[in-house]
C-alpha cells in the first residue's frame, strides 16, 4: 500500500500554538506530512521563508514521518509533486469557512484526486491566529500558552531589531 502522505500548508508567520495543535493531531492519521510554508514576500511577512522554515523546524523537533518545505505556485501542483492525496486546514470557527470553502473547491476543481480535509484545533486555540500573535507581541501582550518558546524568542529578536510588519494568520 502506498504511503499515506499529506500536506499542511499555510503562512505560518509566524507558527503558533493551534498550528501545532493540529500538526499532533497529524501523525496518528498519515505516514508522512510536510509541513509547506507558503513563499509569499509580497504579503510582507514578518519572518523570511528561511526563518519561518527554521522556526517549524525547532519547535515541531524529530519527530517521524514530519518535514517541512516551502512551496510557491499552485498548491495542488506542489502537492502533485509530494505524491500527497490530501491537503489539511485547520478550521477555527464559522469565519474561516468561507475562505476555506472557496480554496478546498477551487483546488478540487484544478486537482480531483486531492482531497482537502479540515481538522480543528483544541477549543482554546480557535481564536488564534498568527496576525493577533504579532499584534498582541508588539503591543506588549502576553503570549503565555499561545506560541512556543521558540517562536517567543524569534519574536523578541525581532523587534529589538526594529522591523515590523503585516502578514496572514
Ligand atoms: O496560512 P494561510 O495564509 O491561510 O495559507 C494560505 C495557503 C498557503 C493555503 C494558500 O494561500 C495557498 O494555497 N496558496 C498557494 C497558491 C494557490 O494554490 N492558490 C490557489 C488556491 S485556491
Amino acid at each position: 500500500m502506498s504511503p499515506r502522505i499529506a500536506v499542511y500548508p499555510g503562512s505560518f508567520d509566524p507558527i503558533h500554538n493551534g498550528h501545532l495543535d493540529i500538526v499532533s493531531r497529524l501523525g496518528a492519521l498519515f505516514d508522512e506530512v510536510v509541513i509547506a510554508v507558503l513563499q509569499n514576500e509580497e504579503k510582507r511577512p514578518l519572518f523570511s521563508v528561511a526563518e519561518r522554515e527554521e522556526m517549524i523546524r525547532e519547535v515541531v523537533g524529530e519527530r517521524s514521518g514530519f518535514r517541512v518545505e516551502s512551496f510557491s505556485g499552485l498548491l495542488v501542483d506542489f502537492a502533485r509533486q509530494l505524491g500527497a492525496r490530501t491537503i489539511v486546514r485547520g478550521l477555527r470557527a464559522v469565519s474561516d469557512f468561507e475562505y476555506e470553502f472557496q480554496m478546498a473547491l477551487m483546488n478540487r476543481r484544478l486537482s480531483p484526486e486531492i482531497e482537502t480535509v479540515f481538522m480543528m484545533p483544541r477549543e482554546e486555540y480557535t481564536y488564534l491566529s498568527s496576525r493577533l500573535v504579532k499584534e498582541v507581541f508588539a503591543l506588549g501582550g502576553s503570549l503565555d500558552g499561545l506560541v512556543p518558546a521558540q517562536v517567543l524568542a524569534r519574536l523578541r529578536e525581532r523587534f529589538v531589531q526594529g522591523t515590523g510588519g503585516a502578514g496572514a494568520r
